[in-house]
């Protein structure tokens, strides 16, 4: 299941001191990182994340020694990173004055990369040990809030300014949220806000009821919450919600395009697994 990168080099060794502080769920950002960073290595990068690179590099200078093979199979979580900047990035140009929230943000550098411009107010969400890592980590930003909480205590949205459009974006966390917190934070978001949009992706019922045994989550302590069949179905919570379209991951041109051979293989065979292939979905809505 691929709603993290799913290779075992690349998660192996993701864990350095400085995360030490990081519990549970909260150490699925490393392999997400890691997999950034080894991006940038590449000599066509797919995201191109100087500051993954930068951060990895802190957290652990040796990261990149001997896994420059097989470890790349992370890169569908670099594609998925990529599209989630491509549709932001689209959202702001068509409305400059946005408030965008992004939740679950770990170590991502999305609001580096896109720079929005000032008139864009950012919210970074994420339990308070990983905003205090991020903090040491990546510098501060004028117009960049950083919020310290569970995703699920909604009183955060509170400090969120009201009346202008909403970008959410939620890299890599649904799959953490059982389907209720996650109807709650969708249904809120749309009734606080006049407009906006929604973007996030989830893993499929099959890896959320696999996902107990997957080595790799296991070792951090967790599982999959909540996954979907039909992700675009998700509209149906609430009479304004409508979905709008998906990104391709696990199969992405992008894929054929940049990774190297190897990876590239064992991609496409993974593909000819529809289970495998479909195993996640990067879904866009707005209201
Ligand atoms: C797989 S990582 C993805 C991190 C980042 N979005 C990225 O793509 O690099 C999942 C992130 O979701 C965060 N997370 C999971 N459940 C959460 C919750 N209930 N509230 C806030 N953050 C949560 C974790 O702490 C972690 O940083």
């Amino acid at each position: 299941m691929f709603a993290d990168p799913p290779d075992g080099d690349v998660l192996a060794d993701a864990e350095t001191e400085l995360m030490t502080e990081l519990v549970g769920v909260q150490k699925t950002l490393s392999p997400v990182l890691k997999a950034k960073a080894l991006d940038n290595r590449l000599p066509d990068p797919i995201l191109g994340d100087e500051y993954a690179e930068r951060t990895m590099r802190r957290l652990d200078p040796g990261y990149d020694k001997g896994r420059f093979g097989t470890s790349q199979l992370g890169l569908a979580a670099v594609v998925r990173a990529k599209a989630h900047d491509d549709w932001a990035r689209s959202f702001l140009a068509g409305h400059p004055e946005a408030v965008v929230l992004h939740l679950g943000c770990g170590l991502d550098a999305r609001v580096y990369r896109i720079d929005p411009p000032a008139t864009v107010d950012w919210y970074d969400l994420d339990y308070p040990a990983v905003i205090t890592l991020r903090q040491q980590m990546l510098p501060p930003r004028e117009h960049c809030t950083l919020i310290s909480s569970s995703v699920t205590d909604l009183t955060w949205l509170e400090q969120i300014p009201r009346g202008r459009p909403l970008l959410m974006i939620a890299e890599g966390l649904v799959p953490y949220l059982t389907e209720t917190e996650l109807r709650r934070l969708l249904t809120s978001v749309v009734e606080t806000f006049p407009t906006g949009g929604i973007q996030f992706d989830t893993v499929s019922v099959w890896a959320w009821r696999t996902s107990k045994w997957d080595p790799t989550l296991r070792r951090y302590g967790t599982r999959f919450r909540c996954g979907f069949d039909d992700p675009a179905a998700l509209a149906d919570w609430h009479p304004r919600l409508e979905y709008v379209d998906e990104a391709p991951m696990n199969d992405s041109p992008l894929l054929t395009a940049k990774a190297p051979a190897n990876v590239r293989r064992v991609y496409r065979l993974l593909n000819l697994l529809p289970g495998l292939k479909r195993s996640t979905a990067i879904v866009r809505f707005r209201f």
